[in-house]
């Protein structure tokens, strides 16, 4: 397959098109964004740690079910995926209090929550990614009432096998944000996996191994993600 016209560039990949219009490359980049752009900065080595830990995950959740759009890694930071219409609606899955749960509700980092917390928001830079419900989504046109049921099935799925999954390499799963596509009229789980859209802490001694690290400046940014790519696939 052939990398052709660069599609697009976002704040963390870059898309090309490929010969074939069922399929793009992604292409991982080492920027690092935070706060809606407001922060900005390198973390050398996260597009290939990003682009592996996210394939090695896609490639899981596809063994349990969960379609997704990996199709091919072609090298470090370059991965074949479906071409796929994204749906605008950026879905969150929190099992512990962190980040902007614990600041909009009053509930203290790290407490467990009774129950798996399931937020969407509006895709759209601009607007800073407002959090809306399902009603919004349809009063909007954001997607249909069966997308959305897929949606919420594949993401509670998602949260099951990736929670008990990460267990074995002492990796708690706090948190994690998930976007599907569209392609041939199936959801289909798209964009990334990683310690970019995740926050995972060390079961044991609760160190944060995520972009909260860079988002919080706590240091040893960068050995945070190789420790995630080094628990995960020994590399
Ligand atoms: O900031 P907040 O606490 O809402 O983030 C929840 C989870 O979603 C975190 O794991 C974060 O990394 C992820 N997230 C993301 N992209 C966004 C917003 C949140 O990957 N635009």
């Amino acid at each position: 397959m052939k990398k052709t016209e660069q599609l697009y560039e976002g704040k963390a990949k870059k898309v090309f098109k490929t010969d074939d219009p069922n399929y793009v490359i992604v292409d991982y980049k080492d920027d690092a964004t935070a706060f809606n752009g407001l922060k900005k900065g390198t973390i050398v080595g996260k597009g290939v740690v990003n682009n592996k830990v996210s394939n090695h995950m896609f490639k899981m959740l596809e063994k349990h079910g969960i379609p997704t759009h990996y199709v091919e890694e072609l090298s470090d930071r370059e991965t074949v995926v479906k071409s796929v219409s994204i749906v605008p609606v950026e879905v969150i899955v929190r099992n512990i209090a962190a980040g902007s749960l614990s600041k909009r509700l009053g509930i203290p980092e790290g407490t467990k929550l009774k129950s798996t917390v399931l937020e969407y928001s509006y895709k759209d830079d601009e607007l800073g990614d407002p959090m809306i419900n399902d009603y919004h989504v349809y009063a909007m046109g954001l997607a249909t009432p069966e997308e959305m049921e897929k949606i919420a099935e594949y993401s509670f799925k998602v949260n099951e096998v990736m929670t008990e999954y990460l267990k074995q390499f002492g990796i708690e799963l706090i948190d994690f944000k998930l976007e599907y596509g569209r392609c041939n009229g199936e959801i289909i789980l798209a964009d990334e996996i990683s310690p970019d859209t995740c926050r995972f802490w060390d079961s044991k001694t609760g160190e944060k191994l995520d972009k909260d690290r860079f988002r919080q400046d706590l240091g040893n940014v960068e050995d945070a993600y190789q420790e995630i790519l080094k628990r995960l696939m020994g590399e």
